[in-house]
């Protein structure tokens, strides 16, 4: 036998690991895992650190059962509802499929939010985190239009109604508002394109931006723990903190993804998706979803271009503010003027969502 053969064998037989230790180290040296195992602080550990995660994994639960939908639901205007019907009563655990998908949303919305309610608080959007932010931003303005076309496809009278409001805002937009027009592609109806802004255009936005975030998360390092003196750096922290290995934070991110996706089928078999009888043109007798409440109330108020202008005014104080609010303190408690802000915008919209709540739908259109 040649020489170096027979080296080769006699380091294997030295060699104690189980064959399962082997193999996950054969797949680590192609793939490379245990470089995820770098030190991130203690901190970030905390179940308020991991709620851009859950909102993460809210996000593939979604892509998950959405893709599952796809191969049900038809976006043609005459078959739509009576697709989605079908998928309730004719697809195996369509029903269910259909409700984790629509919880999931519900999850992945709320889950943005108060991740960032928690880079607020902690003052995370401040340098050098102002474009994650606004990448930030730009997702959770993604997220709402999902929300929306997700609420047209199942053509019922609600989702007809929201594609009426949209078709509207489009005109009232004038030239800016012309992919909402339905003449803008005459042979394709709007129906088919929101669905394919619904399924391909938004998803696939939304996943290029997360790469961003999490690229950027890594390149600046989780934020300081806020309690740290003003101006202290993510790398003069690391100083004096302990660390942990990133793995452990996936770790519980999966256990907590388990968690979540047990939670949602739960709440889908005791509240499945709502879905109304084919829609009637020309009555408007329901409300949005909950998350489109406080603009629908402007709108009650002010005529439908409150609805534009209530949302604008809300994305642009959310995009200036890491620019207007540049104090090194990180702390809520040492920040009075921008928590002082943060909670009459929150009054304001907790207020007009409970309007909305307590009132019966108007006819706008
Ligand atoms: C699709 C929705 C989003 C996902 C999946 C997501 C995901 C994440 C993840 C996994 C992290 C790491 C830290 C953590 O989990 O807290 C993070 C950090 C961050 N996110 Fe998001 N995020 C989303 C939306 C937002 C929004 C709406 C904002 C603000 C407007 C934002 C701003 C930031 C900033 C500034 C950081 C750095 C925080 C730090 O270093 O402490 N993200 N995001």
């Amino acid at each position: 036998m040649p020489t170096e053969l027979r080296t080769s064998t006699a380091v294997d037989a030295s060699d104690s690991r189980t064959w399962g230790r082997r193999a996950l180290d054969a797949i680590d040296e192609r793939l490379g895992i245990t470089a995820l195992a770098y030190p991130v602080p203690e901190h970030a550990n905390r179940f308020a650190w991991t709620l851009g995660g859950i909102t993460a994994i809210s996000f593939l639960l979604l892509i998950g059962s959405g893709i599952v939908l796809a191969q049900f639901y038809s976006p043609m205007p005459e078959d739509a509802n009576q697709s989605v019907r079908a998928i309730e009563t004719e697809v195996w655990a369509g029903s269910l499929f259909r409700g984790v998908h629509f919880w999931a949303a519900q999850a992945m919305y709320v889950g943005a939010v108060l991740h960032m309610i928690r880079i607020f608080l902690t003052g995370s959007y401040k340098r050098p985190r102002e474009g994650n932010w606004l990448i930030g931003v730009a997702m959770l303005g993604l997220i709402t239009f999902a929300l929306f076309t997700g609420t047209v496809l199942k053509w019922d009278q609600e989702g007809f109604e929201a594609l009426g409001h949209n078709i509207e805002i489009g005109n009232l937009l004038g030239g800016l508002g012309f992919w909402f027009s339905p003449e803008f592609a005459g042979r394709i109806s709007i129906l088919l394109r929101l669905y394919g802004a619904h399924v391909v255009i938004i998803p696939g936005i939304i996943l290029v931006l997360l790469v961003l975030h999490l690229l950027l998360v890594k390149r600046h390092r989780m934020s300081p723990h806020p309690l740290l003196p003003a101006g202290t750096s993510s790398e003069q922290a690391a100083e004096g903190e302990p660390t942990q290995p990133f793995t452990r934070h996936i770790r519980r991110l999966v256990a907590f993804g388990i968690a979540l996706a047990g939670i949602l089928g739960v709440l889908a078999v005791l509240f499945p998706a709502p879905i109304g009888s084919t829609p009637v043109p020309g009555i408007e007798i329901t409300k949005p979803p909950w998350m489109f409440w406080w603009p629908f109330t402007l709108e009650n108020w002010f005529g439908l271009s409150a609805i534009v202008w209530g949302e604008l005014v809300f994305f642009f104080l959310l995009a200036v503010l890491p620019f207007v609010d540049r104090g090194p303190e990180r702390w809520w408690r040492r920040r009075p003027v921008a928590m002082g802000i943060a909670l009459v915008v929150l009054a304001v919209l907790t207020v007009l969502t409970i309007l909305m709540a307590i009132t019966p739908a108007e006819v706008h259109l």
